[in-house]
């Protein structure tokens, strides 16, 4: 019953702080002559959370983020205009998709989970197997993919290019035609406003002691210490964004080689990089192939060590030689609701 009570979805109306409304100087960025000031936006972080890192070359406008979001929730970024951005990461499923490997056009199933959106801001690289560095490089690769939205590049710019609103939009906020930067920049710099803080954790840590409950206390000490969960689980968003090897997939005929298959190198086979961790109990199912269903089976896996295989990651062995308790492993599951906090949930808005 303690549970019931935090995993409630909690929308959070998006609080963007407009702050004052000046030309970027000197920044590669020049809007064309006849365009307005970008409007600068200020990030109003939730509890929990430090400052959103933006990239220099991709500073936060009001009008950019609003860009972003049209286009995330485009479907003309795909080839047969079925799928959008939200489709695969949907905001009414905490900005991931209740599946376990998504379904990209004309029904493909690809191999692996789809991340959630929700604070990737904070990474350093993307994708399961850290493939890309930066939002700005991962946005590109999903309307290009085959399997995924199966778009060329060439074709979507033209299709863009080809509707009045898009291409003003596009000459205001770069001063450019429909470019695949721009396109890379605006969908970015939308994602770097869904943020999820000010969950009971957060509030506890701040000084409100009755913020979490007592399971979520007890649980909150089994991964900050005797589950070693926290070495790889780091605060803020709980993943230290490196890749470890925990056994899930690789009884397969044919595993997922993960970051192996970035690297090239044998020692990286089934690993993935560590998923952050606040939301999950809204983001099932769980692991790089979506094979778990429920959070508490996860976390048993996890709490026993990962799975067994030739590669498996020597901290996952320290886990193991902890021999975590029924009970802490109840008080685990408590704990990870106690990470469900605020984040956005932006309906699709009017596109043209
Ligand atoms: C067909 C479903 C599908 C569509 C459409 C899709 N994605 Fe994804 N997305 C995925 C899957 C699956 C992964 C994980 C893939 C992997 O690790 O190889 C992923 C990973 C990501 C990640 C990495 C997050 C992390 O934790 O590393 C981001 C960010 C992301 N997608 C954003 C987008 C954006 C932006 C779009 C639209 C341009 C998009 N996705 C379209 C399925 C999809
Ligand atoms: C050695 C680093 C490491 C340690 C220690 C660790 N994890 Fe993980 N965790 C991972 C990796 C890597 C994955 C992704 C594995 C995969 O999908 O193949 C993961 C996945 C998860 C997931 C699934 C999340 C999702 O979105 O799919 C949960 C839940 C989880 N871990 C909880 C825990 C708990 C609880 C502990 C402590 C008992 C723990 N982890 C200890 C590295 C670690």
């Amino acid at each position: 019953m303690k549970l019931r009570s935090t995993v409630t979805f909690r929308a959070l109306v998006l609080t963007l702080s407009v702050l004052t409304v000046f030309t970027f100087h000197g920044c590669k960025e020049q809007p064309g002559a006849q365009s307005k000031a970008p409007t600068a936006v200020a990030l109003s972080v939730p509890l929990g959370l430090p400052a959103v890192p933006i990239p220099p070359d991709n500073p936060m406008t009001a009008e950019k983020i609003e860009l972003g979001k049209m286009l995330y929730f485009e479907k003309r970024l795909s080839k047969d205009k079925s799928i959008s951005c939200a489709t695969c990461h949907d905001p009414m499923m905490a900005w991931a998709e209740h599946i376990p490997t998504s379904k990209g056009i004309h029904e493909q199933i690809g191999a692996r989970n789809a991340n959630s959106v929700i604070n990737t801001a904070f990474l350093s690289s993307m994708f399961w197997d850290g493939r890309a560095k930066s939002l700005e490089e991962q946005a590109l690769g999903p309307i290009e993919n085959p399997m995924e939205m199966g778009q060329t590049m060439e074709v979507l710019l033209d299709d863009l290019a080809k509707i009045p609103e898009y291409q003003k939009r596009f000459k205001d906020i770069f001063g450019t035609d429909v470019t695949k930067e721009g396109v890379a920049k605006a969908i970015a710099a939308f994602e770097r406003t869904i943020l999820s803080g000010n969950s009971p954790y957060d509030r506890y840590q701040n000084g409100d002691k009755s913020a979490m409950t007592g399971d979520q206390v007890r649980g909150m000490e089994v991964f900050m210490d005797k589950g070693m969960c926290a070495t790889c689980h780091t605060e803020p968003i709980f993943s230290n964004g490196r890749f470890y090897n925990a056994g899930i997939g690789m009884d397969k005929a044919e595993p997922d080689e993960g970051r192996k298959k970035e690297t090239g190198r044998d020692g990286d086979l089934g690993k993935f990089r560590v998923p952050p961790l606040r939301e999950a109990a809204n983001t099932h199912p769980y692991f790089h192939d979506g094979s778990v269903a429920k959070l508490a089976d996860a976390v048993q896996i996890m709490a026993d060590g990962g799975k067994d295989n030739p590669n498996l990651s020597p901290m996952m062995k320290g886990v193991r030689e902890a021999k975590l308790t029924d009970r802490d492993k109840k008080d685990l599951v408590a704990f990870l609701n106690a990470l469900s906090g605020e984040y956005p949930i932006i309906k699709p808005p009017k596109l043209p």
